[in-house]
């Protein structure tokens, strides 16, 4: 890997459709270049909802179900059945339909006393899959991760002015207060699990998200703008999320 980039590409994509196509190609061709198994970190939130009816419905056979891992970047801190869990979203939407093996779909635990506690298990487990305590900028944890841009700035559940922006150690933090709606405890992946990854792609849509993605993209210090990867940093945007200046580009 060439070291934590700055850089980031932006794609704009006509609308949400042709966003889904465009992050389904994006994430098989990272599952087909993984030289073992392959680890896939997923979001919360409506953006990725087209994407994941899209990925089991026309590109379950390329999914390499076998050995593909699933990981959430954040989860709420309820019941996987409850309409609220990123990870319960993402099973009815995708990695039930698909057929994702249970052993290979690793979700934050919602049942286990506290956020703290979670996300400490979390933690055990994304080692556990690694293999060694340290991450290597040269060998990434995550092959894909998924990221989504909030309308107060957050993604993730890495919020404004939140302790764990700063995070350098632990690579899962439990959140006892969310910053926005849901109000509900969330247990979210830090900066450097997140960057730990061969490409991290943000989906944006919607208009109104536009006002807050141009603040990210006019560099104002907001958790989205503090992303980074050790790969390909690419944000995919629909043409109605996309500021003025970049229709013309
Ligand atoms: C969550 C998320 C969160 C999400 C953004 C964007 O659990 O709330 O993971 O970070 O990605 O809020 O959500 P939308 O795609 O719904 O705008």
């Amino acid at each position: 890997m060439a070291g934590i980039s700055q850089a980031r590409r932006i794609i704009v994509a006509t609308d949400v459709e042709a966003m889904a196509r465009m992050a389904a190609e994006r994430l098989i061709a990272r599952i087909a270049q993984a030289s073992g198994q392959a680890a896939i970190c997923l979001t919360g939130g409506s953006g990725p909802q087209p994407l994941y009816r899209l990925l089991a419905r026309t590109y379950r056979s390329r999914l390499r179900l076998d050995r593909t891992h699933w990981f959430m970047g954040d989860d709420r801190f309820v019941p996987t059945d409850d309409a609220l869990s990123n990870i319960g979203t993402a099973r009815r939407l995708f990695l039930d339909p698909a057929g994702a093996p249970a052993e290979n779909i690793h979700a934050i635990a919602a049942d286990c006393g506290s956020p703290d506690a979670a996300a400490r298990l979390y933690e055990a487990e994304l080692k556990r899959f690694y293999g060694r305590d340290r991450l290597d900028p040269a060998r990434p944890l995550f092959d894909f991760v998924l990221m989504g841009l909030a309308p107060d700035g957050h993604t993730a559940s890495l919020f404004p002015h939140a302790a764990a922006l700063a995070e350098r150690e632990r690579r899962v933090v439990g959140v006892d207060e969310a910053g926005l709606a849901p109000f509900v405890p969330r247990v979210t992946l830090t900066f450097p699990a997140l960057a730990s990854t061969r490409e991290m792609l943000f989906l944006v849509t919607g208009e109104e998200k536009r006002e807050i993605l141009s603040r990210v993209l006019a560099g104002e210090d907001l958790p989205a703008s503090r992303a980074r990867a050790e790969g390909e940093m690419v944000w995919l945007i629909e043409a109605a999320a996309a500021p003025a200046d970049l229709h013309a580009t």
